[in-house]
């Protein structure tokens, strides 16, 4: 009886349709979009925000928060990045660097035993010019594997930008337990910090923890020639949310997540450790403050090197003192409170 109805053309009809329709689903639609994103990094596909810029667009000009997509475009050789480590060290640096950076290589980022709590140093570099980074900086990240090269014009008022490409490729492609955020002329007590990580530190989650800024210190500098300089517009309130020096700051890999999430929607600012805390208040993180990140550089006793994390402001005969000083502290101090504690 079904055979004999006379709508069975109607039914090839619908078929036929709803057949044409997930055709152009499944091949058509992807195909229109695969273009633009061949022309950026694999990081293109999993950005979730807006996708239509085509050009590289400043910081100050970008309506909402950072956008990301044109960070990661062209491709360029990544870092090497072991899984599952403990810490991320993110070094910012520029591309005439390449002394401090061998110095770091050599003292306090060296791996030369097998590391029970696994860490890695990585370079943070922009481009010498708009059509790309340097020849040196790409032979050096040829034999090194230790440079992420962003896509953006490596300039102080472009340090933000450096940061937070550096974040989202944590996020993204690194995933370690911690991340800390350090300079090119600072030393890292890599002997007890990825340790005091994964054995001491109470906070595991929502951990933002850094030198705090007294409030003095915190307010919104609005002299056009200063290079802390922040436009009314860019950023209406006079003082920052609480914020740690950029000199070090550790992030769990959530809070990573939740800062990177707020700035998807809060206009950046150049300056990159209060943008941060600007971003940490809005994803409802508190600043550890801690006195483990020192940022000058003064006479420190032997033990202080037992906990002190980050210090600021080294000179290359420096950056071997500390790297030695960490090594006999720990064998030559006792264990203290400041040892096993942020504050
Ligand atoms: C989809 O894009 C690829 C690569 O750009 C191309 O080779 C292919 O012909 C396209 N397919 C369709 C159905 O348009
Ligand atoms: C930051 O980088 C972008 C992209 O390369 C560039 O267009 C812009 O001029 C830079 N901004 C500053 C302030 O240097």
């Amino acid at each position: 009886m079904a055979l004999g109805r006379p709508c069975s053309w109607k039914r090839v009809f619908c078929l036929s349709a709803v057949l044409s329709f997930l055709f152009c689903c499944l091949f058509l639609l992807p195909n229109a979009t695969h273009r633009e994103r061949q022309a950026s990094a694999r990081f293109f596909a999993a950005w979730q925000g807006p996708s239509q810029r085509t050009h590289p667009v400043a910081a100050a000009s970008a309506p909402g928060g950072v956008d990301f997509g044109p960070l990661f475009s062209g491709a360029r050789s990544e870092p090497h990045c072991e899984p599952q480590q403990v810490l991320l060290i993110l070094v910012t640096s520029a591309p005439g660097n390449a002394a401090p950076r061998q110095v770091i290589r050599k003292t306090w980022a060296t791996q030369d035993r097998r590391q029970p709590y696994p860490w890695q140093a990585v370079f943070l570099i922009g481009q010498t010019t708009p059509e790309g980074s340097a020849w040196q900086v790409q032979q050096e990240q040829r034999e090194f594997r230790d440079i992420l090269v962003g896509n953006y014009l490596d300039t102080y008022r472009n340090l933000t930008l450096k940061v937070m490409h550096g974040l989202k490729w944590a996020l993204e492609r690194c995933r370690p337990s911690y991340v800390l955020k350090t300079d090119d002329d600072c030393f890292v007590n890599t002997e007890w910090l990825p340790e005091f990580l994964a054995r001491r530190n109470a906070i595991k989650t929502g951990l933002y923890a850094g030198s705090l800024f007294p409030r003095e210190k915190r307010q919104v500098i609005r002299h056009p020639s200063s290079k802390w300089y922040v436009s009314n517009q860019d950023y209406p309130p006079n003082e920052y949310p609480p914020y740690a020096s950029g000199v070090g700051y550790i992030l769990s890999l959530d809070a990573v997540r939740r800062i990177m999430q707020a700035a998807e929607h809060v206009r950046p600012i150049p300056v990159e450790d209060a943008y941060l805390g600007i971003l940490a208040q809005r994803a409802g993180l508190r600043l550890q403050p801690s006195a483990r990140f020192a940022k000058q550089n003064a006479r420190w006793r032997l033990c202080n090197y037992r906990y002190l994390m980050v210090i600021h402001h080294l000179s290359a005969r420096e950056q071997e003192a500390a790297t030695q000083s960490v090594r006999e502290a720990r064998s030559a101090c006792r264990e203290t409170l400041e040892i096993t504690q942020w504050k």
